[in-house]
């Protein structure tokens, strides 16, 4: 059957091994890969999203949502490393999929990272833009008018005027994406530096923060539910989803396995070694951050629900304030290296399918001199500044979540199906205990979702059905695999079984919206 046909390991290992102009460049070593990891791990999660848990949802409970986020990403990194070690090739999740469920689930999980990557990097640009505002509010005494710093779906809580455009997102997307044409060493030696920068400052707040802590806000770690997600078990399990973006990135790694000069033992040190190394941190946040402020501060209605950390320090720690604006200019350069990193897994991902005709050439065209994908490049930053410049930050991020999550649920299905299919094919790193810890990733990871509520799974439906719609009118006509021939009744049907799901999408939002009413 067409849909399922699968790419054979071996053809994907000799291109994995392929090397010359018009390939990806081997540069990145194992360290290189564990701060590239970091580096998109670390940002808007830790910084803007644990107060914003912990105050909405789940308390100092936040500490147990940090915990049950990371057993999904453990799970689903196992077999994230077992893929990238084996299949060392720039297309990650998209790939396996190629090799193990098929063409149409390759193609419907390349378009879910979209969610991933593209929008990763938007929700990161809009947080940016925030903390451009409050930078230059401390040093310069002036802030950006609102209506260009926010979406025009958003009004000031204080003015009531509305936002147009987010010019500042703009602007951090457009400078990232002419470090990442320059060139992918280049771009990881920036990553580097900015890491050891967000890393050191993590540490220095869960350090000097230590002796703030206020035993009072820590006497109850859950705190009674106040009826449907609002804190108990069921906030902490909400803010799991909501934390969960903290996590987003590490499966990155994955995507620059082309560019590793060792990939088997590159993956494992990047994707698992980067997992621990921030699931620590992470904990050891929110243990302080809970601990100097009371969670109330962080509610939408708390003084500290805005530059969260800035307002505990500047509010519990007295002498300082200097540490708050030196956080603000650190979690500054800390949100570029994540947005840079998003942008270079999704122009990898890109790369791969276009190799493999489900997008237009252009998007698997390799600069000349810089041996990047350049125009992918462009016409990422065309796609994602849409995004950035006119959605609010909450929607993007949580619709980046939930994609996440969905393509780690399929990853770790895929581990299960190429275990039975390829039982005997090298593999430098084993997933431990198939299929419990693939079956663990999928139920924790569906977990998570179903805690992100029915506007999001309404959200990643419509995404999906417009990927069907886009396949059946074109990847699978042009797909490589399909040498030219294709079945034009199969897509014509295809096409209008996808068109009119998406209708009667459309009609269910539309009287679920009425029914809100
Ligand atoms: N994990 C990344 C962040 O928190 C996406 O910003």
């Amino acid at each position: 059957m067409i849909l399922f046909r699968t790419k054979s390991l071996k053809q994907l290992q000799a291109e994995a091994g392929e090397e010359g102009t018009h390939t990806l460049k081997r540069t990145l070593g194992s360290g290189t890969l564990l701060a590239l990891g970091v580096g998109a791990i670390i940002g808007a999660g830790i910084f803007v999203r644990t107060a914003s848990a912990a105050g909405n949802y789940a308390g100092p409970g936040v500490m147990w949502s940090y915990v049950i986020a990371a057993l999904g990403c453990a799970f689903a990194g196992l077999c994230y490393v077992e893929f990238a070690a084996m299949i060392p090739i720039a297309g990650s999740a998209y790939t396996y999929s190629y090799a193990t469920m098929g063409e149409l689930i390759a193609w419907v999980i390349g378009w879910d990272l979209v969610l991933e990557y593209a929008l990763g990097a938007a929700t990161v640009a809009i947080a940016w833009s925030e903390y451009l505002n409050k930078l230059c509010q401390s040093f310069l005494g002036f802030t950006i008018p609102y209506a260009y710093c926010h979406s025009p779906f958003q009004a000031s809580l204080t003015t009531g005027e509305h936002g147009l455009i987010n010019l500042p997102a703009i602007f951090i997307l457009s400078v990232l994406t002419l470090v990442l044409i320059r060139g992918t060493k280049e771009s990881a030696t920036l990553n580097n530096i900015i890491v050891a920068v967000k890393v050191t400052i993590v540490i220095f707040f869960v350090i000097l923060g230590w002796k703030f802590i206020n035993p009072v806000n820590h006497a109850v770690i859950v705190p009674p539910n106040e009826g449907g997600d609002a804190f108990g078990w069921q906030g902490v399990f909400r803010g799991a989803g909501i934390v969960f973006f903290a996590y987003v990135g590490f499966d990155a790694v994955s995507t620059a396995a082309q560019e590793a000069k060792d990939p088997q033992k590159g993956m494992p040190i990047g994707i698992l070694g980067s997992l621990a190394f921030c699931t620590i941190l992470y904990i050891l946040f929110s243990y302080v951050l809970t601990g100097i402020a009371n969670y109330k501060d962080f509610s939408n209605v708390g003084a500290g629900h805005e530059a969260a950390v800035a307002y505990a320090i500047s509010t519990y720690m007295p002498g300082y304030s200097w540490f708050s604006n030196l956080i603000t200019i650190a979690v500054l350069a800390g949100f570029s290296s994540v947005i840079l990193v998003m942008l270079l897994g999704q122009a990898r991902v890109f790369y791969s399918m276009a190799n493999d005709g489900l997008l237009p050439k252009m998007f698997s065209e390799v600069h000349p001199r810089f041996r990047t994908p350049a125009k992918a490049n462009l016409l990422l930053f065309a796609f994602v500044s849409i995004f950035a410049a006119f959605i609010p930050g909450d929607i993007v991020g949580e619709m980046t979540s939930i994609g996440t999550l969905f393509a780690f649920v399929l990853v770790s299905i895929g581990i299960i199906i190429m275990r039975k299919t390829n039982p005997s094919a090298a593999r430098p790193f084993r997933t431990p205990f198939v299929p419990v810890v693939p079956l663990l990733g999928v139920a924790v990871c569906f977990f998570m979702i179903y805690h992100l509520g029915w506007e999001n799974w309404t959200r990643l439906i419509v995404w999906l059905e417009l990927g069907f719609l886009i396949y059946f009118a074109y990847g699978i006509k042009k797909s490589k695999l399909g040498n030219g021939t294709y079945n034009h009744k199969l897509s014509t049907i295809g096409f209008g079984v996808s068109l009119a799901s998406l209708v009667v999408t459309a009609v269910v939002i539309y009287q679920l919206g009425l029914m809100g009413n």
